[in-house]
């Protein structure tokens, strides 16, 4: 089975190699996992609970998104977009909103601590605190519910927000009778390196303590030299536990150059020959990243364009449907077939219809039938649902015989039939 993986990042601040270590890399390889469909999108929407500044929020969207890409993100491969570029998760967040509990909410870490932060200091409890805030486990939701993702990749820190998630998405489901969403499960990876910044504290930008991505070599060279160490001389043995110079080093060599640093320490080696290996390492794997994320913001056109294409390639595929789905389910409906459910139920029958389904051997099928049940198509088996998603999205397009003349399809009557059937599906597509 496939498993759905999605991850939102909140565009705030310029990124570093601590977001590069900790964060990036690894999910950009676990991305590339067989069996996993991965999402990663950047929480926009999310950022604004945060910032009120628009060149801030702009700037940072572009600069994350540079970031990801440069470090081998495929926008062909995973789905990677914008949060604001689709509407229905704002719709999403509405009717999600509509079923979460307060009292739920009232729970939320963040916002009991800023009650309890406004509590300590005598003020009212809500003093300066939005309902953007407040609601921020529900857009969080719908991030993770529109796509019906399986697992969740966050930090502890987030874990009561999957945990939120899932109880929406229950009531929902429960509430509206059938399973409309998948119930996500957190996935915390206790791994995850957390790098140490200048000053040994956690590298984070509340400390000002970090080594933005695109440093230049020079100032790389620079904040590397102004890393804290103690005051042992050269010769003299270097513990190597506690020292955050050794720890980021580790984070970029390999179990033998860790090794062989190691050794340097025992030997005494002098804290600025220490620095400058550690700058010459950084700089080996940063360089051609930085030279990436260089190009990419130096083009944000291209940037825009991808994100826009992502967004788009969702909508259609995921989006859309699922919302047109959900509407009619808490009864956002066309007047004029209200209320026969029944009329609706057979204008539906009377069309032709793909089906999705997986087969004993573990491949992903799908057919056209005509609204009496004739198969009309027949797809080959394929690897994963998407590949067989993205044949059927390019199907219900197709005008021409031409365009049906793909191996990994087998035509059950006449070309002109299947056109057909297909025209009598866009044309309901374009009247709903
Ligand atoms: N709340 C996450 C953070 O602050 C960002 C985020 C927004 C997110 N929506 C999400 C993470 C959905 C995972 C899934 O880091």
């Amino acid at each position: 089975m496939t498993t759905r993986v999605l991850t939102g990042i909140k565009p705030s601040g310029v990124p570093h190699i601590g977001n590069f270590v900790g964060a990036i890399r690894p999910a950009v390889v676990a991305s590339r996992t067989p069996g996993v469909e991965s999402f990663f999108f950047l929480a926009d929407l999310h950022s604004l609970i945060n910032t009120q500044d628009p060149e801030r929020v702009r700037r940072s969207t572009l600069e994350i998104a540079a970031s990801w890409l440069a470090a081998g993100l495929e926008p062909d491969k995973v789905w990677f977009y914008r949060q604001s570029d689709i509407p229905e998760i704002s719709e999403l967040t509405w009717l999600l909103t509509c079923v979460a509990g307060k009292g739920i909410l009232n729970r939320a870490h963040a916002y009991k601590a800023a009650v309890d932060k406004n509590t300590a200091d005598h003020q009212d409890a809500d003093a300066g605190i939005t309902a953007g805030l407040f609601m921020y486990p529900v857009l969080m939701a719908a991030d993770i519910l529109i796509f019906n993702a399986h697992q969740v990749p966050v930090g502890r820190d987030q874990v009561q927000h999957i945990e939120m998630a899932r109880d929406f998405g229950q009531r929902f489901n429960h509430v509206y009778g059938r399973e409309f969403f998948t119930l996500p499960e957190a996935a915390i990876d206790e791994q995850v390196a957390t790098l140490p910044g200048l000053d040994g504290r956690k590298m984070s930008k509340s400390y000002d303590n970090t080594i933005p991505l695109s440093a230049s070599p020079a100032e790389l060279k620079k904040l590397i030299f102004s890393i804290l160490t103690d005051s042992r001389a050269p010769g003299e043995p270097k513990d190597t536990e506690g020292s955050p110079l050794f720890q980021l080093y580790q984070a970029f060599a390999t179990p033998e150059e860790t090794a062989a640093f190691a050794q340097a320490y025992a030997d005494g080696i002098a804290w600025g020959d220490a620095k400058q290996q550690l700058f010459e390492r950084v700089e080996r794997d940063i360089a051609p990243l930085r030279e990436r994320y260089e190009a990419l913001v130096a083009k944000p056109a291209e940037i825009e364009a991808i994100l826009r294409d992502g967004a788009q390639r969702l909508r259609a595929q995921y989006a859309t449907p699922l919302l047109r789905e959900l509407r009619d389910a808490v009864g956002l409906r066309d007047l004029s077939l209200a209320p026969s459910v029944a009329k609706q139920a057979t204008a539906k029958a009377a069309l032709p219809v793909f089906k999705q389904y997986r087969e004993a051997d573990g491949r992903f099928y799908f057919k056209l039938s005509d609204a009496q049940g004739n198969v009309l198509v027949q797809s080959q088996g394929f690897d994963s649902p998407r590949d067989a998603g993205q044949l059927v999205a390019a199907l219900k397009n197709a005008e021409v015989a031409d365009q049906l003349q793909s191996t990994e399809i087998e035509l059950k009557v006449a070309a002109d039939e299947v056109l057909a059937a297909l025209a009598s599906l866009r044309e309901a597509a374009a009247q709903a």
